[in-house]
């Protein structure tokens, strides 16, 4: 659960630098901005220890950011934790063998790709991401885990926004495994 991961304090600095953008990027939505949260020492600093915790207590043995925001958490989050960073991108960027996932956005499709020798065979891995709104793209991100011969540790997010239920979509993805987010809104 949240309070078990992020204590009152932590909930309360994070969320104090988490701007709301109305209309962004259409009218009607209101976009969860990030980037005073990043600009801030303290608040970011204390995000990525978190995070950090999160890949020693799930036992992890690398750590999945996703392109392109999530890249800015879980880096700094693996390397803290003593792990090694995985990225997983939109399609067409990695230059070596991969593999690769479509997923659906709200209009339309996207794909994803990992290097298909970016795990050992039964790493444990945790994917980290900034923000869990339908669960499209930590879905899709788990069957590539699972497709490389790696295991899917958890997912930890900074953001779960609970209106939109990606908790129970990825549920069967998950498999029991952790779902991690220090906030919800
Ligand atoms: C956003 C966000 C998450 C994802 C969540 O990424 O950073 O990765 O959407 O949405 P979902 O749960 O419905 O899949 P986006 O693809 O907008 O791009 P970015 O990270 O490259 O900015
Ligand atoms: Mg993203």
């Amino acid at each position: 659960t949240t309070a078990d991961i992020a204590d009152a304090g932590l909930r309360k600095l994070l969320l104090s630098r988490i701007r709301d953008v109305p209309d962004y990027p259409q009218p009607g939505v209101v976009f969860k901005d990030i980037t005073p949260l990043l600009a801030d020492h303290a608040a970011f600093s204390a995000l990525i220890d978190a995070l950090a915790a999160l890949c020693v207590r799930h036992e992890a043995d690398k750590v999945v950011g996703l392109e392109a925001r999530g890249f800015i958490l879980a880096a700094p989050a693996a390397a803290k934790a003593g792990l090694g960073f995985v990225p997983v991108r939109k399609a067409g960027k990695l230059p070596g063998a991969t593999l690769r996932q479509a997923y659906e956005l709200e209009y339309g499709t996207a794909e994803i790709e990992v290097h298909a020798d970016a795990f050992q065979p039964g790493d444990r891995v945790l994917v980290i991401d900034d923000v869990l709104a339908t669960g499209g793209t930590a879905e899709a991100s788990m069957a590539l885990i699972e497709r490389a011969g790696a295991r899917v540790a958890g997912l930890a997010v900074l953001m779960e926004l609970g209106f939109l239920s990606g908790r129970d979509r990825l549920a069967p993805a998950l498999a029991g495994a952790p779902l991690d987010a220090l906030v919800t809104v």
